[in-house]
């Protein structure tokens, strides 16, 4: 083995991404033992990356983004046996504090699982976190077959992935979502109303009184946490992935808070849901594909809070 030259994203001081993300060039290491470093195909992006550049999580500089990994295996550090040189898998990039991370040519990951044949990579370079996101939140809210769910923000990624996971539980979803993925709410087999004034008098008529329990997985906007707590007999029925602080204040529930008090790391679910969707039973829209050259068009469109979909970085 021996490390090797890749372009990377990275930036040397936080702040908003489209100031201090450059794209430069930095040689990635050989994969360190229970790791693996791949030929990037595919980065799927996502919001925590937006919160990384402006100093979640902070750590030494400079530092790379880009969490969620499609690629092929190029080394394989000690301890690693379930992978070879040449196989395509998915994963999560090691990028607490590294100098470059999944948004490169070559990334080194934590944590992979294969890609199926026939199951076209960039499919599959946007699943790690958004299903990780959506079952071990529905895990930690105890989401079955008996329960009346809101989803509100089903047009977020997480929020999508949510609403499948949930029918998939034999759940009855309620889902609050804008005109772009209504019909495959719909399809999903959740009753589906838009978001915005008068949202809490709807699901409450939908659903014939009280949900059992919502999940906001909207990007945070002002009023959603109370508005929320209206469709809920109490508010720690109410679980947000996003609007930690009305959330705290308000007595509802922040998913990462359940998660570690019921034990984390929990289980990793991207293989299944890689598996899920290479069969057609799982899917994630792509709104958009971006030459990582073409890496601020991608940021910006992320960062417009409607995407309408995953934005993808091609190497
Ligand atoms: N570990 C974690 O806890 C974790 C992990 C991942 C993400 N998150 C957080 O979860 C949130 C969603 O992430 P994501 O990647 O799923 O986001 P995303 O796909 O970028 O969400 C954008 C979509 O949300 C919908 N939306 C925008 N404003 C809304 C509003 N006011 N009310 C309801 N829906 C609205 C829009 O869809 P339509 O208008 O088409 O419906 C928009 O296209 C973010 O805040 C992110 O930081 C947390």
């Amino acid at each position: 083995m021996t490390a090797t030259t890749s372009r990377v994203l990275r930036f040397y001081e936080y702040g908003e991404p489209l100031d201090v993300v450059r794209l430069e060039t930095a040689e990635v290491a050989d994969p360190p033992a229970d790791r693996v470093r791949v030929r990037v195909i595919a980065t799927g992006l996502n919001p925590a990356d937006w919160h990384i550049c402006r100093g979640f999580m902070a750590g030494s500089l400079p530092r790379g983004f880009g969490c969620d990994v499609a690629g092929r295996v190029d080394a394989v550090g000690e301890n690693v046996t379930d992978v070879a040189v040449g196989d395509l898998v998915v994963g999560s990039a090691d990028f607490a504090g590294q100098p470059s991370a999944g948004a490169a040519d070559m990334a080194i990951l934590r944590s992979w699982a294969p890609i199926p044949e026939g199951l076209d990579p960039v499919r599959a370079a946007v699943l790690p976190m958004v299903v990780q996101t959506a079952v071990w939140t529905l895990d930690a809210m105890r989401v079955d077959s008996d329960t009346t769910l809101l989803v509100h923000g089903a047009g977020s990624m997480v929020g999508y992935a949510a609403v499948q996971v949930a029918r998939d539980r034999g759940a009855r979803v309620i889902a609050t979502a804008g005109p772009t993925f209504r019909a495959d709410l719909v399809g999903f087999g959740a009753q589906v109303t838009p978001y915005g004034e008068g949202m809490a008098d709807r699901v409450r008529e939908i659903a014939g009184g009280p949900v059992d329990l919502a999940l906001d997985a909207a990007p945070p906007a002002p009023g959603t946490i109370s508005a929320l707590v209206e469709t809920v007999r109490e508010p720690h029925q109410v679980v947000t992935v996003s609007d930690h602080d009305d959330a705290r204040t308000l007595g509802a529930r922040v998913n990462l808070d359940m998660v570690r008090e019921q034990g984390w790391p929990p289980n990793d679910p991207t293989a299944e849901y890689t598996t899920k969707t290479a069969r057609g039973q799982f899917r994630l829209p792509i709104s958009r594909t971006f030459r990582l050259d073409d890496w601020r068009s991608a940021v910006e469109l992320s960062l417009s809070g409607a995407p309408h979909g995953k934005v993808v970085l091609i190497p």
